[in-house]
């Protein structure tokens, strides 16, 4: 009785179970010279074994954000804790942090073992000991063996895995991987998204991963924060970035989209040219407006096999003004009285190719355009 009165008073943010914040950044800004702010107010709450995606442009201060948390950069403001423990103002090697970079920088003169076992050295790890690990944290990103060669000797994705085993070796309470996989080509890319993913949730380790890449943000990553201009301007699920964008930053930089220009005409009603669309207006009820709508939103029929139009979704006639042949998709633009929309049918199956000049009937759903007042 007396235990469950004590955890009743134990504050959430201490008990760290389940979905409560490990990682928790709260207010966090980085201020260069008089007024410039490349991290402004960043709160961000990550869940133990959880991984975080930062993403955004360049210059959007993910990097920046980054390095505070490492502690290689002292934060202007805000405060920074893992597990409960305020590390702000911590030196790095005493944060616990295991951190991978772009370009791996791994000492070219010294072997492989000797490159991962360089943090355990630093912080007087044994020697027995320190072998043991060193194999361990290769085996671990699939590498075992590899101890006695040099990095040069080793393609790019490998020596990325061994700035990960080095990562890895101190076992630390918090992952940090800044663009790890731009170095590498496509395939390789593909490949290593997939491992890490993996190494990650076999771990159980928290991470936070920076890209400016939308497709590894929402193919790896838990929760994504999408960053601009020092700012967060969305946190969420990969599903909640990609299908209910909250502003029109968001929903242009996660996946490719079309952007009308339009008019609210009353709650919930936008025109886009010479059409008034049913559509979610968020509580707008005039002004001007951006609608989104994503290209494989969109269905196309043949004009002269449509006349009549459902009341449920939204409908545009146009001409084809653009075929591109993408491989899995085909791409067609369609001049919809002015505007442009881009569309996009998978070639698997597709019913239809059209031709440049067909005229076609555009259809989507009130749902799946995204309108924001600008
Ligand atoms: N030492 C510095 N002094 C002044 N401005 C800086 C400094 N370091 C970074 N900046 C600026 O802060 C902003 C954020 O930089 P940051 O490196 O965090 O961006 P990023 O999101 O990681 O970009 P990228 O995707 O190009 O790596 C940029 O506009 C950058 O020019
Ligand atoms: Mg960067």
């Amino acid at each position: 009785m007396q235990t469950q009165e004590l955890r009743q008073e134990t504050p959430a943010a201490e008990t760290n179970t389940g979905d409560q914040a490990f990682l928790k950044l709260k207010g966090i800004t980085k201020r260069y010279g008089a007024d410039y702010m490349a991290v402004d107010d960043l709160d961000i709450d990550v869940p133990k074994g959880k991984l975080l995606g930062l993403l955004g442009p360049s210059g959007c201060g993910k990097t920046t954000t980054l390095r505070m948390i490492a502690g290689l950069l002292d934060i202007t403001r805000g405060k920074i804790t893992i597990d409960g423990d305020d590390i702000s103002h911590k030196p790095p090697h005493k944060r616990d942090i295991g951190l991978v970079f772009q370009n791996y920088a791994l000492f070219p003169h010294m072997t492989v073992a000797q490159n991962v076992a360089f943090g355990l050295e630093m912080r007087g790890v044994g020697r027995t000991e320190a072998r043991d690990r060193v194999e361990e944290a290769l085996e671990m990103v699939r590498l075992p063996g590899y101890g006695e060669r040099k990095p040069k000797e080793m393609s790019g994705g490998q020596q990325q895995r061994v700035a990960l085993a080095r990562a890895l070796v101190i076992r630390p309470r918090l992952l940090l991987l800044d663009e790890p996989l731009s170095n590498l080509d496509a395939k390789l890319r593909d490949d290593m998204r997939i491992e890490i993913r993996e190494i990650q949730q076999r771990l159980q380790i928290t991470t936070v991963f920076v890209t400016h890449d939308q497709v590894e943000a929402l193919t790896m990553c838990d929760l994504v924060g999408v960053m601009h201009r020092g700012k967060l301007a969305q946190l969420g699920t990969p599903e909640d970035i990609y299908e209910r964008p909250e502003d029109l930053f968001v929903a242009d930089f996660v996946g490719r989209t079309n952007i009308l220009d339009g008019e609210i005409e009353a709650l919930d009603r936008v025109r886009i040219g010479a059409s008034v669309y049913p559509c979610n207006t968020r509580g707008l009820t005039a002004g001007k407006a951006k609608a989104a709508i994503r290209p494989h939103r969109i269905s196309l029929t043949p004009s002269r096999d449509r006349s009549l139009v459902s009341m449920a979704t939204n409908a545009a006639h146009g001409k084809v003004t653009r075929v591109t042949y993408i491989g899995d998709v085909v791409q067609y633009d369609i001049d919809i009285g002015g505007n442009t929309l881009t569309t996009e049918v998978h070639t698997a199956s597709a019913g239809h190719s059209f031709q440049s000049g067909e005229k076609l009937l555009c259809e989507w759903k009130p749902q799946d355009m995204q309108v924001f007042g600008s």
